[in-house]
């Protein structure tokens, strides 16, 4: 192999700088007035495009709420349904009127509210139930992986998000209020404003708990050990909160 190729090209940002993005982002739930230009959401939805997906299908959709009447309607029609669900649960009144009233808040809030759904019309089929439920995963797993670059992407712009699972619960209710296509199928909905205030910090994993690193061949039998790769940064810095 050349040294050309040896080389990995240079990150666009330095390390520390991506890093420290990645970990900047935080689920903001209050806003201040203002919606977003379009040439903006134009900006992140061209990164929500270049996520990855299963055989490159990219079965994520996405539709877009700018104007707060709608939000209000669609966080309308949620609430009354998950105060019925709640309500055929026994919980007490008082609890679900609080719940009802925080989700409206969070949702009407939001001078952006973005459906998140995910068509099958394109993601190949199968005679049996196993492989059919396995490509339906992949299609929720590569509308998630969007979602994460739409997150990211807002961010980048200065911009606060927060993924709500709201619609997952209610679809018909969703349906009700907005057209979406027949064949979308609702995942979630992410707010989108300029920040009132920062996201909190919230506790992380210490890595052990989720990583689990496999043994390595020892000394001469290991041939991708490169001791160029062991410098430390201040990304190493575990972020615990
Ligand atoms: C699939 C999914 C569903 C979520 N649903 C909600 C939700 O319904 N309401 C909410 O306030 N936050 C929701 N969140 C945001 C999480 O609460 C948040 O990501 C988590 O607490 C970590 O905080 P951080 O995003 O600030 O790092 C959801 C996140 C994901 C990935």
């Amino acid at each position: 192999m050349s040294d050309d190729a040896d080389t990995p090209a240079p990150p666009p940002l330095s390390r520390e700088t991506a890093h420290a993005f990645l970990r900047g982002r935080r689920s903001v739930r209050r806003y201040r007035p203002g919606r977003p230009p379009d040439a903006v959401l134009h900006r992140i939805f061209c990164s929500v495009a270049m996520a990855p997906s299963a055989h490159n299908r990219q079965p994520w959709r996405f539709f877009v709420i700018r104007d707060r009447a709608l939000a209000a309607r669609l966080a309308t029609a949620m609430g009354e349904r998950l105060a019925a669900d709640r309500r055929r649960d026994g919980d007490p009144e008082e609890a679900i009127a609080q719940d009802v009233a925080r989700a409206f808040a969070r949702i009407t809030g939001a001078p952006v509210v973005i459906l998140v759904a995910l068509t099958m019309a394109e993601m190949d089929t199968y005679p049996d139930a196993a492989r059919g439920a396995a490509e339906h995963l992949m299609a929720v797993q590569s509308t998630a992986m969007a979602t994460q670059n739409l997150l990211l992407a807002a961010h980048a712009e200065g911009l606060g998000t927060c993924w709500m699972c709201a619609p997952m619960f209610c679809p018909d209710a969703v349906r009700s209020v907005v057209p979406v296509p027949s064949d979308w199928e609702l995942q979630g909905l992410v707010t989108l404003g300029r920040p009132a205030a920062p996201g909190r910090d919230k506790p992380r994993k210490a890595l052990p708990e989720f990583v689990r690193l496999g043994p390595v061949a020892t000394g001469a039998d290991d041939p991708d050990a490169d001791s160029a790769w062991t410098d430390s940064t201040a990304a190493d810095t575990e972020p615990r909160a």
